[in-house]
């Protein structure tokens, strides 16, 4: 844990991991039943319960959680879906699973989530969803765009892949929309390896996607074998391969036990960072507005370039070589040559999405990493600004 004694580099992500959830995972494979039963019953419950939604649906990652949210809620093939155009590809991608068109909108350059006018005027007689995504954990403005979206009576499915745990106008992100969409791949604040959960308000949604998480078959495994009832079972409809499994279950139980602690850690961290950036004129700070709180997932540090003769990848690879993980969230999905190929997007086509990329960069925060690990990235943000900025005078003083 300790990346020899916190002098050695300092890695992008770690996901914080102990014995805690050594002991569980091993007790799942001491009770010899790997996939998905109790635990995973156990984890949906337990997730419900944190998030305040009234079912959660436990799938093998963030991606199937959006492709099955899609198909509950009736997306088909030649319909449109709004998704801003700074996202994983993931998001996206599962509107296209469906045969559906992804419309991507642009972004709001502040919290740089979904731009409400910009989603409403994407709107035609074909889209039946948006997607807003809350990046980096940060909440998007969701009364704007439930608005519209009731106006227009499409449904909203939100991709929280990075809200967990995330308030908007204090209610869990989670509990506020028909749908929502979780991950707890590697490198998320809930980590089981791979994994996804749907939270809905809806009951016969959340048993659709039950029976379509596994086959469209109307009983799972476990049910048919433990509880004495009949072998026999009937396919419904044509499901999916998504099931969750009990090992990740136990550890995600775990996990979920300690989410409010780790999301403070990851608090302290951003506090701290903020604190030796805000004055800095070269850096711009991420905020939070005053009705929502992040998870901070990602500490998203914006750089000024009319102060530093740098680009954003110069400064990342300052970074890198003095020792300092970093990463960048994300090169909108215009800028990707498949989405240019099979949708016909160019850049230039999303503006402030196009900024802010040019100037975004991701920093290590995770509950595990130490007090002076955070120095260093501090230490070495601000030398790396300072040695920018001075080539910039240099530059501008030789071209005088
Ligand atoms: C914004 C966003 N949406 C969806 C996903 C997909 O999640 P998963 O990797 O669990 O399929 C990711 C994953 O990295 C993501 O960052």
């Amino acid at each position: 844990m300790t990346n020899e004694a916190h002098g050695g580099a300092i890695p992008f992500h770690r996901a914080s991991l102990g014995e805690e959830e050594i002991r569980a995972a091993g007790e799942v494979i001491r009770s010899g039943w790997l996939t998905m039963g109790p635990q995973t019953a156990r984890f949906e419950h337990e997730f419900s319960e944190y998030v305040g939604a009234r079912h959660a649906v436990a799938v093998c990652s963030g991606t199937a959680a959006l492709h099955l949210a899609l198909v509950a809620a009736g997306v088909r093939a030649g319909d449109e879906v709004i998704v801003p155009t700074n996202t994983f590809t993931a998001t996206a991608e599962a509107v296209g699973t469906i045969g559906a068109r992804p419309v991507l909108a642009d972004i709001d350059p502040v919290t740089m989530n979904l731009d409400p006018p910009d989603f409403a005027r994407r709107i035609t007689s074909k889209t039946r969803a948006v997607i807003p995504v809350h990046l980096g954990g940060l909440p998007c403005d969701m009364d704007a765009i439930r608005a519209i979206a009731l106006r227009d009576n499409l449904h909203v499915i939100e991709d929280a892949a990075h809200a967990l745990p995330s308030t908007y106008k204090s209610r869990r992100i989670g509990a506020v929309s028909e749908f929502t969409c979780f991950s707890f791949y590697a490198t998320k604040t809930l980590a089981t390896g791979e994994g996804g959960m749907i939270t809905t308000r809806e009951g016969i949604a959340a048993e659709r996607m039950r029976v379509m998480r596994l086959h469209g078959i109307g009983r799972d495994a476990w049910r048919r074998q433990q509880t004495g009832e009949s072998a026999d079972y009937d396919v419904k409809e044509a499901g999916f391969k998504y099931n969750f499994t009990d090992l990740q279950a136990a550890i995600g139980i775990v996990q979920l036990a300690k989410s409010d602690a780790m999301n403070d850690a990851r608090r302290k961290i951003a506090e701290r960072y903020s604190r030796a950036f805000e004055s800095d004129a070269a850096l711009e700070i991420p905020v939070e507005p005053p009705d929502s709180t992040s998870s901070w997932h990602l500490y998203i540090l914006r750089l000024r370039l009319d102060h530093l003769a740098s680009h954003r990848s110069h400064f990342m690879a300052q970074l890198r070589e003095k020792g300092i993980g970093c990463s960048m969230h994300f090169k909108p999905l215009h800028l990707h040559s498949y989405y240019q190929r099979q949708y016909g997007y160019r850049p230039g086509d999303f503006p402030r999405a196009e900024n802010e990329y040019h100037r975004c960069i991701s920093l290590p925060i995770y509950p595990d990493l130490a007090h002076e690990q955070v120095e260093r990235v501090i230490s070495a943000v601000l030398e790396t600004t300072n040695e920018c900025r001075r080539a910039r005078a240099k530059s501008a003083h030789a071209s005088a």
